[in-house]
């Protein structure tokens, strides 16, 4: 006897086949043990899965900037060390042993990093991977730390231990971290901003030597709270509590200021409409002059301004795109961010870069 095919038969065999494997899942006997790993049917769907995945969405990302830039990849490095390393292993710095028994284990980057595009890792850094314990960035608009990042992702399998050291670690590489009180915070700080608040790797880390206390603190507890997103400054801060906040800023606020980084190579007009912009404002835009509150008399009166003069260029400009688009919220300056346009933005940012000690 032949069975005819029909859509009601078709209809109630899948159903029967839905209801089975319910019952199996639900039955408890489908084994959710880690210990055995995956099938390797499983595993191929999962990894291929995640491969096309990535491959097409890596086609909405956006152009990568110069990647082998050593600020870039010291930024990237930073965070690497305590966001990634504890799964992936680093070089002289194996995998944390009890991450290497999740399934699937996370690949071990000190060996090997397989051969993805900048693109497509920025994709897989930005969104993690579902289903693998592979985490998604904590502040996923931000990404100038993610190209970051991926920038370091690069440079990775070249390094040898003592370079990813210091790339990671900087003055404080090779000494003893962990521990609590204010030493073992200062310690895990320095790793990137230095024990003098001056920063490393050129415009890597914002110069904080110089900014008042109240400026720091400020900034400190909008990282804590997460009013202000960044992943590199929310990860080490957290967790902290404001009385040691306190006590950093305190700290990086008693740094001598050091000689200005000086402007980066732009044109003489680029530096004279910078000047410009910071002494005069933009009448026509409604941009009021930057000096009448980051000034050094404007400071004086109210020390939550920061100064900007002796700043570098980089991290000023990346900040007012900040405040462009809103990822920054400080009412003042997210609108002065919104009526500048990118060149201003960068004259202006190029100028304080070049200055000493603003009047
Ligand atoms: C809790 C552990 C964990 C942390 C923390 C973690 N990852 Fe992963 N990561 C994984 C796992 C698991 C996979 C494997 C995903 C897969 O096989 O599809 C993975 C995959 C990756 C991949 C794809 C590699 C490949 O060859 O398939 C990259 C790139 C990556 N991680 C980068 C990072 C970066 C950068 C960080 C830090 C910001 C990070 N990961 C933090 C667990 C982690
Ligand atoms: C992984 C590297 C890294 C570590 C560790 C780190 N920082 Fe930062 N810090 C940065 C970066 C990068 C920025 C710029 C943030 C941005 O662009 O959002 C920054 C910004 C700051 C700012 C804001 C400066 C300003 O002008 O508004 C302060 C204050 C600061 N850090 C203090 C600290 C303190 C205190 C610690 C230790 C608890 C610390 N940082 C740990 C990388 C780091
Ligand atoms: C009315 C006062 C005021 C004026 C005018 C002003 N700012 Fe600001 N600016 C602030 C305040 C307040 C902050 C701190 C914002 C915060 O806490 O997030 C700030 C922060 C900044 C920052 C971030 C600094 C850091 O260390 O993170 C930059 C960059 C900046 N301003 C650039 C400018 C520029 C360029 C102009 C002129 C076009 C300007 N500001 C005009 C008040 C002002």
């Amino acid at each position: 006897m032949m069975l005819r095919v029909t859509w009601r038969r078709v209809f109630l065999g899948l159903a029967g086949l839905g209801l089975g494997g319910l019952l199996f899942v639900f039955s408890g006997l489908f084994n959710v043990a880690a210990t055995g790993g995956h099938w390797a049917v499983t595993d191929w769907l999962l990894h291929g899965a995640m491969r096309s995945s990535v491959r097409t969405y890596s086609l909405l990302v956006e152009a990568p900037p110069p990647l082998d830039d050593r600020a870039l990849q010291a930024r990237g490095a930073g965070h690497y060390a305590e966001g990634c390393a504890p799964c992936h292993g680093a070089p002289g710095a194996p995998q944390n042993p009890v991450m290497q028994r999740s399934t699937p284990p996370p690949p071990d980057f000190s060996r090997d990093i397989e051969d993805w595009s900048p693109k497509q890792l920025f994709r897989i850094v930005q969104h993690g991977v579902r289903y693998t314990g592979m985490p998604g960035w904590l502040a996923p608009e931000r990404h100038d730390e993610i190209w970051a990042m991926v920038a370091f992702l690069r440079l990775l399998p070249e390094l040898a231990p003592e370079d990813y050291r210091l790339l990671a670690d900087g003055e404080m590489a090779g000494r003893p971290q962990g521990g609590d009180g204010f030493e073992a915070a200062l310690a895990s700080c320095a790793r990137c901003h230095g024990r003098d608040g001056l920063g490393r790797d050129g415009a890597a880390f914002p110069r904080l030597a110089g900014l008042s206390e109240a400026a720091l603190l400020s900034s400190l507890r909008a990282f804590a709270q997460g009013d202000r997103p960044g992943a590199l400054m929310q990860v080490p801060v957290q967790g902290m509590d404001d009385a040691m906040l306190q006590a950093l800023a305190r700290h990086y606020a008693s740094q001598p200021a050091a000689a200005a980084p000086g402007a980066p190579a732009v044109a003489p007009a680029v530096l004279e409409l910078g000047g410009r912009i910071a002494r005069e404002g933009i009448a026509a835009a409604q941009v009021p002059a930057c000096l009448s509150c980051h000034g050094g008399a404007a400071r004086a009166r109210n020390p939550l301004w920061p100064r900007l003069d002796g700043q570098h260029a980089a991290y000023l400009e990346t900040q007012l795109g900040l405040f462009r688009d809103g990822q920054r919220r400080e009412p003042v300056m997210r609108t002065i961010g919104d009526r500048l346009t990118e060149a201003q933005a960068k004259a202006v940012a190029a100028w304080f870069a070049g200055q000493a000690a603003t009047p």
